[in-house]
């Protein structure tokens, strides 16, 4: 099938609720950061599948465990049965998890293990609210759609979990109570109080579910004591932290945990995306004693723990212990950093530029001052980095989202942040043309 052939068919057959596009690339063969189009054009992978191939695509460590096991054995019922390789798995999580005393639950998406979270912190507090953040995704089945604080079109069409409360999240650079980093008092931890008293009954409140960095917000960070301070309030209602690390955990920041950064122990953990290496799989960490308060059944899927994705994702950590790669992607993300800042300086479109590790995002805007997002300018930069060979997505509309592989070759993350900086510049000097607007869809 010819490369036109195939994009053409692709809506004729999946419909738009599946996926959201950004360049037509028929991805064929991928190494590490590099992906090859059908037609044999290739690229420098600044997106790694959205977050997925933190060790890099096809990783040898990975391949050569899922070839093992598949010739041993793809899945034995995890469910009635014993296999092996998901209590391996479970060990190595358990160790590198910053939760004592914790137990696992596996499943096979972020979804899904968020949408465990909700069910083990109610059954466990006997609390029905959830209190989320405006701006969070959490996933696509109902519970995790329902907590997420993006696309409220969508809950709108298809109703929702009820008993879900919002509050703003800690933004510095776009600061919802109208601060100015430093200059501010906290605003968005004495809101919590204001939020107790005059909207929801804290001690109905089961857990706080938070993303430690907020990914399709834009990268968005929170200040260093935030959670510190949060989590006192918290402690002090009884009300469960849980944290997602979908998008920022195993290794992404420069540690196992984003969490990890802000000085605070969670009650609960999710995690999925880079854990397989790009096969289906999630964790949910937690207490053991929250991880119990289910009954038998109570969380769990027919292909939980399957022995192939199991074996991929302890290649997956392994391979993070021993290239030393929380160490690389502490110091590849302060290499980009720097280079992001000095574009900055040089790009008037470049209106912020934050992350930790390699979980960056360059925010664009119109105008300095009122920090207006450019939407049409971040598709035109997609759209020219793509012509140029680099795959480059964005957040929230306008936020350019930086996260290759903790593996990426230091030449070719030269080489991708020096087609970044060019494309930024001919969208600036209006060199991209309007096409980019109707090709890029994004979200
Ligand atoms: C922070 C976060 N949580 C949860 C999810 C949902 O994960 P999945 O798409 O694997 O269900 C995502 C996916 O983008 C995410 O970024």
């Amino acid at each position: 099938m010819k490369k036109g052939d195939i994009i053409s068919r692709y809506s004729k057959v999946f419909p738009k609720a599946a996926r959201v596009t950004y360049a037509p690339i028929v991805g064929v063969k991928a190494k590490n950061a590099r992906v090859w189009d059908i037609e044999g054009k290739e690229y420098i992978d600044f997106l790694s599948d959205a977050a997925v191939q933190n060790v890099g695509h096809n990783n040898e460590r990975v391949v050569r465990s899922i070839k093992d096991q598949v010739d041993k054995l793809i899945h034995f019922t995890f469910i009635y049965g014993f296999p092996v390789e998901p209590l391996l798995l479970a060990k190595k999580l358990l160790e590198i998890s910053p939760i004592k005393d914790s137990k696992v639950v596996l499943g096979l998406s972020g979804s899904d293990a968020n949408e465990g979270a909700i069910k083990f912190a109610r059954a466990y507090t006997k609390r029905r609210t959830i209190l989320s953040y405006l701006g969070s995704y959490y996933g696509a089945t109902y519970g995790a759609m329902s907590i997420t604080g993006l696309d409220f079109e969508l809950r709108a069409l298809v109703g929702e979990l009820s008993d879900v409360h919002y509050i703003p999240y800690p933004d510095c650079y776009r600061c919802p109570f109208g601060q100015e980093k430093v200059k501010c008092h906290f605003e968005c931890i004495s809101y919590l109080e204001y939020k107790f008293e005059r909207e929801v009954y804290a001690e109905g409140i089961a857990a706080l579910f938070a993303e430690p960095i907020q990914g399709d917000a834009g990268m968005v960070v929170p200040p260093d004591n935030y959670f510190k301070e949060l989590k006192k309030i918290l402690d002090e209602h009884g009300i469960l932290l849980v944290v997602d690390e979908v998008q920022s955990g195993l290794g992404r920041t420069g540690k196992w945990f984003a969490i990890e950064h802000f000085g605070v122990v969670p009650d609960i953990m999710t995690l999925a995306k880079p854990l397989g290496g790009g096969l289906p799989i999630s964790a949910i960490i937690g207490r053991a004693e929250i991880l119990e308060s289910l009954p038998a059944l109570g969380h769990t899927f027919t292909l939980s723990g399957n022995p192939v994705a199991s074996r991929a994702a302890l290649a997956v950590i392994e391979e993070i212990e021993e290239k030393n790669l929380l160490k690389r992607a502490e110091k590849l993300g302060e290499y980009t950093m720097r280079r992001l800042k000095k574009m900055q300086k040089e790009h008037e479109l470049i209106g912020d530029v934050r992350g930790k590790g390699v979980m960056i995002g360059v925010d664009l805007v119109k105008d300095r001052e009122t920090k207006e997002r450019a939407f049409d300018e971040a598709k035109k930069v997609v759209w020219r980095a793509y012509e140029l060979g680099l795959i480059l997505a964005f957040l929230h509309g306008n936020v350019l989202r930086i996260q290759p592989p903790l593996t990426i070759e230091e030449e070719l993350l030269d080489g991708g942040l020096d087609i970044l900086e060019r494309a930024i510049a001919d969208v600036e000097e209006g060199k991209v043309s309007d096409k980019a607007l109707r090709m890029v869809q994004g979200w």
